[in-house]
């Protein structure tokens, strides 16, 4: 199995989207900006990639996704981007993957792709990184991630999660709001019932989560019985 990734067995999937391919890049994201609504630029490995939060993202060589989608803005697209990111994982793996609030996607307790959306001249340019064929990652980033061939014992095809990935996007960007939040909730073991702690710039707020607001936002349910809600993430599962 060819574990690289198979730009033109990739193009021919989706002969509408301008696909830009980097061996080497700071970030794709820095690309995606200069790039039309409808592209997708993909990197082998990232020196600079950009996380969630002024982190940075692990873009070992040809071991994960690393990916940035220049998409129109849309409400909620965060949201349904992690859903198409869980979406791949499971038909590619079989694996069960969870959604912590907005987009982190999840085994068990660990974190295997994670996204992030950028708006700006009019364009929603998202990045998405998936941990596909780590086989392990250095500390302190060991205790947090994990990858499909850490949770599978087995090399995935990079290919394979990109084309499933990309169909995702095209199937869910068409949904409209409700069936996202609804779909998410579904999908999410976060948006309700699940006792968490989220890290605020003006402090930590702990609580049990009770659903999702019309626009997406989590709201959190406090000790004292008054509703917060939550709009950037920082949200992490309580130790009990
Ligand atoms: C997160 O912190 O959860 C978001 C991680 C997003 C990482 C991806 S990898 C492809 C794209 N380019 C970047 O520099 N970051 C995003």
């Amino acid at each position: 199995m060819a574990l690289t990734l198979d730009i033109d067995r990739i193009r021919s999937h989706f002969p509408h989207r301008p696909i830009h391919h980097f061996p080497v890049i700071d970030s794709t994201m820095t690309a995606a900006a200069a790039c039309e609504i409808g592209a997708v630029v993909l990197a082998d490995e990232q020196t600079a990639g950009q996380g969630r939060h002024g982190h940075s993202w692990h873009s070992e060589r040809d071991a994960g996704i690393y990916c940035s989608l220049v998409l129109e803005p849309a409400p909620v697209l965060t949201l349904a981007l992690g859903l198409a990111t869980l979406e791949a994982i499971v038909q590619v793996t079989g694996l069960s993957c969870d959604l912590r609030w907005p987009n982190d996607v999840m085994i068990g307790e660990k974190k295997v792709a994670g996204i992030l959306v950028h708006l700006a001249d009019a364009k929603g340019i998202a990045g998405i990184g998936i941990n596909v064929n780590h086989a392990r990652f250095p500390e302190p980033l060991a205790r947090e991630a994990t990858s499909l061939r850490i949770e599978t014992g087995r090399e995935i095809s990079l290919t394979e999660i990109l084309i499933a990935f990309l169909h995702a996007v095209d199937t869910f960007t068409q949904e409209d709001q409700p069936t996202i939040l609804r779909l998410f909730s579904h999908a999410s073991s976060y948006a309700a019932g699940r006792r968490v702690t989220v890290f605020q710039s003006d402090g930590l707020v702990e609580g049990v989560t009770a659903g999702l607001d019309p626009s997406g936002f989590l709201i959190v349910r406090k000790d004292d019985g008054t509703d917060t809600l939550i709009v950037a993430g920082g949200v992490r599962a309580a130790r009990s």
